[in-house]
């Protein structure tokens, strides 16, 4: 069975291409939409992927890690692919495609939290929960587009992710955490030996 800091690491790696495709896809997903109001939606949350790809990246270089090339030039693919999809798929279907997405992604950041505590990277847990809470807010934004929509009878709504709040709400005090953290990497010694 994988440590936790390598399942970390695979994670922070699907992530990182995960938010390239999003990246691209976006842009044509706001090229495609006729109101204003959604492609300024559609923007910022294009640019809000490509903040989380930069903070990824970061965090993958202080795990000693990089991406993964063969993946990102998979998913580099993939990303332009549906941008241009968005603009022969109608108005519907890249609302759905990007709120079911976006699902995952809230659970993909709740599990590399998880990883991180568990492999002593306590100082990534809040950079990786705030990355949770903006994917939860991209998912509100899709469900809330398409809600009412008549195709929902062709294409069941994803389910709804639990509240905000629940993202960070099994972590305690985070400070607590972090100054933990902070303090095993001053002295690796004791850490290994609190560690056993
Ligand atoms: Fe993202
Ligand atoms: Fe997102």
């Amino acid at each position: 069975m994988p440590s936790p800091e390598a399942s970390l690491i695979r994670l922070l790696q699907a992530a990182c291409s995960g938010e390239l495709a999003a990246g691209y896809a976006y842009r044509g997903h706001a090229r495609s939409v006729k109101s204003a109001a959604d492609r300024a939606r559609l923007r910022t949350i294009e640019s809000e992927e490509w903040h989380h790809r930069a903070l990824v990246q970061g965090l993958l270089m202080e795990l000693g890690a990089r991406p993964r090339p063969v993946r990102e030039a998979v998913f580099w693919l993939i990303g332009h692919g549906i941008g241009l999809l968005c603009r022969l798929g109608g108005w519907f279907v890249p609302m759905y495609g990007a709120g079911k997405l976006e699902r995952t992604n809230i659970v993909e950041y709740e599990d590399a939290a998880r990883f991180a505590a568990a492999s002593g990277h306590e100082d990534m847990i809040e950079c990786l929960l705030e990355m949770a809470e903006v994917e939860w807010e991209h998912e509100r934004f899709f469900r809330e587009r398409v809600a009412g929509h008549w195709m929902l009878r062709l294409f069941p709504k994803w389910e709804a992710p639990p509240p905000k709040e629940a993202i960070r709400s099994c972590y305690g005090n985070l400070n607590e955490l972090q100054q933990l953290s902070e303090s095993r990497q001053a002295s690796p010694a004791d850490s290994s030996r609190a560690r056993g």
